[in-house]
């Protein structure tokens, strides 16, 4: 099986195959989801309330993301690797976009990048997709503007869906391969993907996307407390992982790990 790569994803909307999309930030995800046979792993700016511990998306800088894309890079042998920009690092300029989306293809980190925004981002994107560089786009809800869009708030109500349309149409027109919606309407997403000939890949944005995306750890149940709307979650890791911790430390407590099977006994 060969990598994945933009052909394959137009091909499959064209056939009307859905896919899953995964965020991967380490190792042991990659391998996993690339083996489960998830066609594009993304190394999200989401890292940073999943993997740093900060609050938002916002805080996250290039640097954060390098060791993630080149882990994941390494360990995914089939899957398209999308790595976000992260905030500040591609609103400036086009010039700034194609700086910062050089670093991760000149490195290898990554087979696309991934960037927040509609319209207003159509010079970005026709700079990076003329240098060669594969862009999705992300519009509807975007965290990296959360302090200008009042918090995660559902985007694309009312008249809101006719600037969503816009706004992917622009996207796909400067040459996006792709586009994430997020926290939209079920059947503003749906109309936009009607609309488009590239795949429509939808967080919390109904069944009618040509793709879903989802966190890992929300998948995973590893989060604590109360997950969004849009989350399904398919594990329990974080009991499970709690669980073995547990074991493992009264294990220790007891005496009765490590026994002699794990031991060097000469
Ligand atoms: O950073 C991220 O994980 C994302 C997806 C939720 C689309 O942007
Ligand atoms: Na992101």
């Amino acid at each position: 099986q060969r990598r994945v790569r933009v052909p394959h994803l137009i091909a499959m909307k064209e056939r009307g195959e859905k896919w899953a999309m995964l965020t991967a930030y380490d190792m042991y995800a990659a391998e996993i989801f690339d083996e489960a046979g998830i066609p594009v792993l993304l190394v999200g700016d989401s890292a940073g309330n999943n993997v740093y511990g900060f609050e938002t998306t916002v805080p996250v800088t290039v640097d954060h993301l390098v060791p993630l894309c080149r882990a994941v890079t390494s360990a995914a042998k089939h899957a398209m690797v999308v790595a976000d920009l992260p905030f500040g690092s591609y609103q400036a300029s086009p010039q700034q976009a194609l700086a910062t989306a050089t670093r991760f293809m000149k490195e290898g980190l990554a087979h696309a990048v991934k960037l927040e925004g509609g319209k207003a981002m159509v010079p970005e994107v026709e700079l990076l997709v003329r240098a060669g560089i594969p862009v999705m786009g992300h519009i509807g809800f975007t965290p990296q503007s959360e302090h200008v869009l009042g918090g995660y708030k559902v985007q694309g109500r009312g008249a809101g869906a006719e600037k969503l349309l816009e706004d992917a149409l622009a996207l796909e027109a400067a040459g996006c391969f792709a586009i994430v919606m997020e926290m939209v309407p079920a059947p503003a997403a749906a109309r936009v993907t009607e609309a488009l000939r590239i795949p429509t890949i939808g967080i919390g944005a109904g069944p009618d996307c040509d793709a879903q995306v989802l966190v890992w750890q929300d998948l995973a149940g590893l989060r604590g407390g109360r997950a969004p709307r849009f989350v399904k979650k398919y594990a329990d890791l974080r009991t499970a992982l709690g669980n073995a911790a547990k074991e493992y430390a009264a294990d220790v407590a007891a005496g009765t790990f490590p026994a002699q099977e794990h031991s060097f006994l000469e």
